[in-house]
């Protein structure tokens, strides 16, 4: 049956500001209308992802002595050659939603997030939906870079070591959120191109050539596309999930036509033991697990990941001078519920951050930040802060997994991309 099937709140925390919709769409629409321009594809390098250090070493003098050639050259500069910046810069480029939004929404939006949003670790809120950081900026802290600064973030953005075009509430549907995948990939070929353009002008943007196609792409999305349909009936949402996959495959081949080489994919986690689904009123509880997550919900969140995870092997097969990791995310999340006690966590399937106390501490017209919260002691562990999203003390868990490498496909961590060579071929 489908339980949780009372569609409010299944479609309502990722899109909570309805009239940001229209004001977005339109300048969705603008964009879209505007940037028919692509610049063309760069020339291709083969990737060796676990090149012999000394090997590297090699490539990496070569495309050095090449990349000091080029900034000289100024105007000059042919998009064919690679360079490379020290081996040591790290260049990522996000794309998401709130899973990986590092203040995106709050600054286009113009919100001011109040505390307690931010105050495990930051101490203040920085527009991340949680009370701490995210396993973005968990990754970023193992790779020794910054946190990735908002592509729309006006004050205080360094894109030096890449961009964060992850906003809350998107979607991978074109049109499903007001920065759905495709709204976030003209943004990144608009900051290639702008990128490019002052290159040319011999100016120096934050990314160079050889930095867009050393970066890693990370891509962590789905998760309000599948909410938003979870009250159809289970075989309608599974019917659903093509039409997802294959926006978040034409976003990786599209990066890759741009020179794009170093992918990091994440599948969706196991929604159906969030707090903000158990909470939706079911007639009974027959879809419940083992562990109390909704059977129905993660079901999709599986065949979700299965797809998409189907759709990288096939462009492994095309892309053989690519790293197209996947990363299964659900198993990941759903260990943290099923061995909680081994993580010190109590209540697996209650939010930190709510309304209404126990079993799932979430109302949805109640929920994290409004008046009423009612609020976990500080320290206390949590999986889910508001509901929806993790806390920190869960996403630093969830990061140590993605870290391991264990949880890829194909078995590789992300530092090991980090170095990886580009070198030419014979394109
Ligand atoms: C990449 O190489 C540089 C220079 O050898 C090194 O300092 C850095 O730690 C390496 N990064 C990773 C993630 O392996
Ligand atoms: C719980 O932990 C055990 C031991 O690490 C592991 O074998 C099992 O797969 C985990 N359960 C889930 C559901 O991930």
């Amino acid at each position: 049956m489908n339980a949780g099937a009372g569609g409010k709140a299944a479609t309502a925390a990722p899109l909570r500001l309805p009239h940001y919709l229209v004001m977005a769409g339109v300048a969705a629409a603008v964009v879209l209308a505007c940037l028919r321009y692509a610049p063309p594809a760069a020339g291709y390098g083969l990737l060796a992802v676990a090149p012999q250090p000394e090997a590297a070493a090699r490539i990496g003098a070569v495309a050095v002595a090449r990349a000091a050639d080029g900034a000289e050259a100024g105007a000059t500069v042919r998009d064919d050659l690679p360079r490379a910046a020290p081996a040591s810069a790290v260049v990522i480029f996000n794309f998401g939603d709130s899973n990986s939004d590092t203040g995106g929404m709050a600054a286009v939006n113009g919100m001011n997030i109040n505390l307690p949003e931010g105050r495990t670790f930051f101490r203040r809120p920085t527009g991340r939906l949680s009370d701490g950081r995210l396993v973005i900026d968990f990754i970023c802290e193992s790779l020794h870079t910054p946190y990735l600064s908002p592509y729309l973030k006006a004050l205080g953005a360094d894109f030096r070591n890449g961009v964060n075009f992850a906003i809350g509430g998107s979607t991978a549907t074109p049109g499903g959120s007001p920065f759905s995948l495709d709204v976030q990939l003209h943004q990144w070929l608009y900051f290639r191109a702008r990128s490019m353009e002052m290159i040319n002008l011999g100016q120096r943007p934050p990314i160079d050539r050889d930095g867009f196609r050393r970066a890693i792409y990370t891509i962590d999305i789905g998760q309000n596309d599948l909410s938003a349909y979870m009250h159809l009936p289970f075989e309608q949402v599974v019917a659903k999930i093509p039409a997802i996959v294959a926006q978040i495959k034409y976003t990786i081949e599209t990066l890759y036509s741009h020179g794009a080489r170093k992918f990091w994919i994440h599948g969706t986690g196991a929604l159906g033991c969030l707090p903000q689904k158990l909470a939706i009123p079911r007639d009974d509880d027959a879809d419940l697990d083992a562990h109390g997550c909704l059977k129905t919900y993660n079901a999709a969140a599986r065949r979700f990941n299965a797809q998409l995870a189907a759709a990288m092997g096939q462009l492994r097969q095309r892309m053989v001078d690519a790293a197209l990791v996947f990363v299964d995310m659900y198993a990941i999340k759903y260990d943290l519920v099923a061995n909680h006690t081994a993580h010190g966590i109590a209540r697996p399937l209650m939010a930190c951050c709510g309304y209404g106390g126990p079993p799932y501490n979430y109302n949805h017209f109640k929920a994290c930040m409004s008046a009423e919260m009612q609020l976990c002691d500080v320290g206390a562990r949590f999986i889910s802060w508001d509901g929806v999203h993790f806390t920190e003390a869960a996403n630093g868990i969830v990061a140590a997994k993605v870290l391991t490498g264990d949880y890829s496909t194909p078995r590789v961590t992300i530092a090991s991309l980090v170095n990886s060579t580009l070198v030419p071929n014979d394109g």
